[in-house]
């Protein structure tokens, strides 16, 4: 653990909270009052400091506008049924962002600004913290390369901020997947594994062509062979198969999602068997045709669980059987929910409570 840090603050004299309504948010559209900020140059990281939320000015010749440089996280503040405040599983979210953050080649970030200033935004801004059920304080840390060159070079000078939005219960449509056989986001040794910007603008095409077809999101498949299932475009995938929870393993070609692995976690205690292990889609088209597959679902920080309700291989569409309270991935959704908000023991020390 890195020393504590002094973070300086600059309240805003103008904070935007009185305007937004609470009852009706959309994902990621407004903003709190204040940003964390944080340069490197020259080898070491500057002094962070926090600043009412504004633009930034960049030179059009910053080398993340051309070489795409870039590394997000996506966690969630919580108020607990006490009045306190939590962040879910910090430490997760920091590694991920580490190994994302090293597979761009960008310098890592300290653990205490990182955590010290995740923890003193969150406090400063907990008012934006929705009181509604399922409400939530998205926030997004994020690096950027900011040198000033044209040439293909890893950058020498990065920014680093955090930024945060307000976000209302997720009531997430069911979803119509289709399993994507042309097209593909990641490959073995590429970055999939990281959460880099380029991912996420790759996968927009056949997204956008799936939602043409009448899908809400693809599948991907392994690039070698489109034989293996990998996971969603922003959520890992989960099936209960014959009575147990499989999802794809970790690989360097999806994302290890904190969501995905705090439900394998949690499913022994919730008497569910749980594997990791390569899912061809031929088997699940089989256990599909067969009524064997009873749920399966989305897995991500945004909407926790998405349930998935039919899924297209090869053009033939297969039904999800419904789904109620007692169906398991309702359940882990509404244990996690629990935990995060203090109504039951964070018995694996998941929340970081300011
Ligand atoms: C590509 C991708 N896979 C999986 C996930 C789920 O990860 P997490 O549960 O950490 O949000 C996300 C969301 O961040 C994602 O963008």
């Amino acid at each position: 653990m890195t020393p504590p840090i002094d973070i300086p603050v600059g309240i805003t004299t103008h904070s935007r909270l009185s305007e937004i309504d609470f009852n009706n948010l959309e994902f990621g559209k407004h903003t709190a009052d204040h940003m964390l900020l944080a340069e490197y140059e020259n080898g070491a990281w500057g002094q962070p400091r926090i600043v009412p939320f504004g633009e930034i000015s960049l030179s059009p010749t910053s080398l993340v506008l051309h070489y795409a440089q870039t590394v997000f996280e996506g966690m969630k503040a919580f108020k607990m049924q006490d009045g306190n405040v939590s962040i879910f599983r910090v430490d997760k979210h920091y590694n991920r962002f580490l190994k994302s953050l090293e597979r761009m080649c960008m310098p890592a970030i300290p653990e205490n600004i990182f955590k010290e200033g995740l923890k003193k935004l969150v406090s400063i801004d907990k008012a934006w913290i929705p009181d509604t059920e399922g409400g939530a304080l998205y926030l997004r840390p994020f690096m950027i390369a900011t040198e000033q060159r044209l040439g293909v070079k890893v950058s020498d000078k990065y920014l680093f901020m955090i930024v945060s939005s307000p976000v209302g219960p997720y009531y997430a449509k069911p979803l119509n997947m289709k399993i994507e056989t042309e097209y593909v986001r990641a490959a073995e040794g590429g970055t999939g594994y990281a959460k880099c910007g380029g991912n996420y603008g790759a996968s927009f095409l056949p997204t956008q062509m799936a939602r043409q077809q009448g899908f809400d999101q693809v599948l991907w498949t392994d690039a070698k062979e489109h034989k293996y299932l990998d996971e969603a475009g922003t959520m890992n995938v989960m099936f209960v198969m014959d009575g147990v929870l499989a999802t794809p393993p970790l690989s360097t070609s999806i994302l290890d999602g904190v969501t995905r692995d705090s439900i394998l976690a949690l499913a022994p205690e919730m008497g569910m068997k749980a594997e990791q292990r390569r899912i061809t889609v031929e088997e699940l088209e089989t256990a599909l045709s067969e009524g064997r597959v009873s749920e399966a679902f989305g897995a991500g920080t945004a909407a926790v669980v998405a349930p998935i309700q039919s899924i297209s291989v090869n053009g033939k569409s297969y039904q999800l059987p419904s789904w109620n309270d007692d169906n398991f991935m309702i359940k882990v959704k509404n244990k996690l929910s629990d935990i995060r908000h203090g109504l039951v023991a964070d018995t694996k020390i998941w929340n970081t409570v300011i």
